[in-house]
């Protein structure tokens, strides 16, 4: 029998045993002023003990709440004498009866009732642990992931821990609702050379061979869809070698979908509704209208392709107003291009100084910035008075629809880089203004990005999202003649400044996807080796296809209004990918080097 009973009616999540076991009648959470005079046994960690003489109230808790014992020392002597030496995550059992508080907690949900205990047995002791287990720890980041099974025991780690399944669950019920086939796809796979950089595992069987483990399913449920199962999805571990952030982890999870026979706006209106099913069922809320963008459009106004929407300040081209001759580093420049920010116009000398430092640093790499100040009363004040006119500055103003009391902030230099300079400083003002509530949701789709990259060091065209993009309107005649130019099939869904979901239109053909595998740089023989199952497949009526893929992580990380997605994952990695409670990765012994046919480096 399920010993969890799971209240799908509820918005919010709740889990209630309802079956008697010998250990507890009764959560720490659930007791209350309608249970007074029920005999009870509770059993949980305990949070507090405080010995007030003749009284002892201990606080106990489980993932359900905390709820109040109370000893009696006249009572009970032998019992209040060993509650008072409870020590902190102590696990106890305890019955007794429920009793009407005296002093009242109205902030507990608990906080009407306390359990008069009668019966107390100490389960087990807990040495006292390294950081307090309350909502907000004293324990470091470093301390927290050690002993991470106590940091779990934190109510907000529960919160997030129980969000993320439900976000499972809701993710589950919509796809399955919708003929989705939930499939499983190996993850020792071979390594490829597009991507990320491969976690490898070495084959004892096959000696001096290695399995990989995957990036992503990609190449798999394009299989499926070939196999004739048109709908998958998978909420499936990844694994990519990369440098780490906080919205990065080397093992992350997937919501992976793949659908046969259908085109972008199909994908874009399924994957609309799972992300409103979601938002519905966790929160409780009506997501707004998907706005769109195209790439360039994004990079344009927003100097990034995830741009934020849950403010404005988008930036604004003023190149040729500038142009008078006067100023040499607007003149030289191939853009120049601005900010407004609103109610900024009174910001210290102090202030602008730090903020040009902040635009100056290798990281943002611009070259200096202008600021212009429209004050309460529209009067103008700039740092380049001495180059331009009022009348001058009142065009810029006006290109940047300044209100009054706003500031402008304005950079040169190359387009692409004043773009991104912009777009990062526009991130940093509003997160210092507090313009990002984590209470506001603001979903796009960004569109029409370009198919190819070249990187310059490398003397060679990358897929800007993977080789399996087709292209957009461009037959491979096209792709053959000027990569450059083509747009991609491809879509990245972005809810406040993060992208959470990427995906395209795929390539079913085996001439498009031998030409983009050449373009790639991949010969005919490697494309062969590498990818050889996949053109095959495509021999063999390969319907179009097209599918997406959320990144499960970042999505909890903002349903739980947090930045990491360390916070949603019970067990990540640090900044330099190591597990510091397992303490992995870790070296193998002389046998397991040997069995592995693998050559020590030590
Ligand atoms: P992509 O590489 O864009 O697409 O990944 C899809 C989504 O996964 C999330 N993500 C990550 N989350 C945490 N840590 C990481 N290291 C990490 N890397 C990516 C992002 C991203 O939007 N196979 C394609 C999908 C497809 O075309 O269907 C793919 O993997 O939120």
């Amino acid at each position: 029998m399920p010993w969890l009973y799971f209240d799908i009616t509820s918005p919010l999540i709740t889990f209630v045993p309802y079956t008697l076991n010998m250990y507890r009648t009764h959560t720490c959470g659930e007791l209350r002023l309608a249970d007074v005079g029920r005999e009870v046994t509770l059993s949980g960690w305990v949070q507090r003990n405080r010995d007030l003489g003749g009284m002892t109230f201990v606080d106990l808790r489980d993932r359900y709440g905390i709820t109040q014992l109370s000893f009696n020392l006249e009572a009970r002597p032998e019992m209040t004498e060993q509650a008072r030496k409870l020590g902190r995550e102590f696990v106890l059992q305890v019955s007794g009866t429920v009793t009407e508080r005296e002093s009242k907690n109205l902030n507990m949900p608990t906080g009407e009732i306390e359990i008069r205990v009668t019966r107390m047995q100490v389960l087990n002791a807990s040495e006292t642990p390294p950081f307090t287990i309350e909502e907000l720890s004293d324990g470091g980041d470093e301390l927290r992931m050690k002993y991470r099974y106590l940091d779990l025991r934190r109510p907000n780690m529960q919160r997030q821990l129980m969000l993320r399944h439900q976000t499972a669950q809701a993710v589950r019920e919509y796809l399955n609702s919708n003929a989705f086939l939930e499939i499983e796809t190996p993850f020792l796979i071979r390594s490829t050379p597009e991507g990320a950089r491969d976690f490898v595992v070495p084959s004892r069987m096959q000696a001096g061979q290695f399995y990989a483990l995957p990036q992503s399913p990609q190449t798999f449920k394009q299989l499926l869809m070939v196999s004739g199962y048109d709908r998958y999805y998978q909420i499936v571990r990844c694994f990519r070698d990369e440098d780490l952030r906080s919205d990065r982890q080397p093992e992350f999870t997937q919501i992976d979908c793949e659908m046969a026979f259908v085109e972008r706006e199909d994908v874009l209106a399924t994957f609309e509704g799972l992300l409103r099913h979601i938002f519905k069922q966790v929160k409780g809320i009506e997501l707004p209208e998907f706005l769109r963008l195209s790439y360039d459009e994004a990079m344009e106004k927003y100097g990034s392709d995830k741009p934020d929407l849950r403010f404005g300040m988008e930036i604004h081209n003023v190149t040729a107003l500038t142009r008078n001759g006067a100023f040499p580093v607007f003149e030289q420049a191939e853009t120049v291009q601005g900010i407004c920010v609103p109610g900024a116009a009174e910001w210290s000398r102090k202030q602008l100084d730090t903020w040009t430092d902040w635009v100056k640093r290798p990281q943002i790499g611009a070259q200096g910035m202008v600021w212009l100040k429209v004050a309460e009363d529209g009067s103008l004040k700039s740092s380049v008075d001495k180059f331009y006119s009022e009348s001058e500055l009142k065009t810029w103003a006006e290109a940047l629809s300044a209100q009054p009391n706003s500031l402008i902030l304005l950079l040169s230099g190359v387009r692409h880089k004043v773009q991104k300079q912009l777009g990062a400083l526009r991130l940093a003002i509003a997160d210092e203004l507090g313009m990002r509530s984590a209470d506001s949701f603001c979903p796009l789709w960004v569109l029409d990005f370009p198919m190819f990259e070249f990187d310059e060091e490398q003397g060679r065209w990358f897929a800007m999202h993977h080789p399996f993009t087709s292209p957009y309107g461009a037959d491979y005649e096209e792709v053959k003649k000027n990569p450059g130019a083509v747009r991609a099939n491809a879509y990245d869904l972005v809810l406040n400044g993060s992208e959470i979901a990427g995906g395209s239109i795929r390539i079913h053909s085996r001439e498009i996807q031998e030409t983009v595998f050449a373009l790639l740089g991949l010969s005919a023989e490697e494309a062969e080796k590498q990818f050889g199952f996949l053109l095959n497949a495509f021999r063999y009526g390969a319907p179009p296809h097209g599918g997406i893929a959320f990144g499960f992580d970042r999505l909890c990380s903002i349903l739980a209004g947090l930045d990491s997605i360390r916070d949603v994952i019970a067990f990540p990695k640090n900044n330099a990918g190591r597990d510091l409670m397992i303490d992995a990765p870790a070296e193998i012994d002389a046998q397991q080097w040997k069995e592995l046919n693998l050559k020590s480096t030590l």
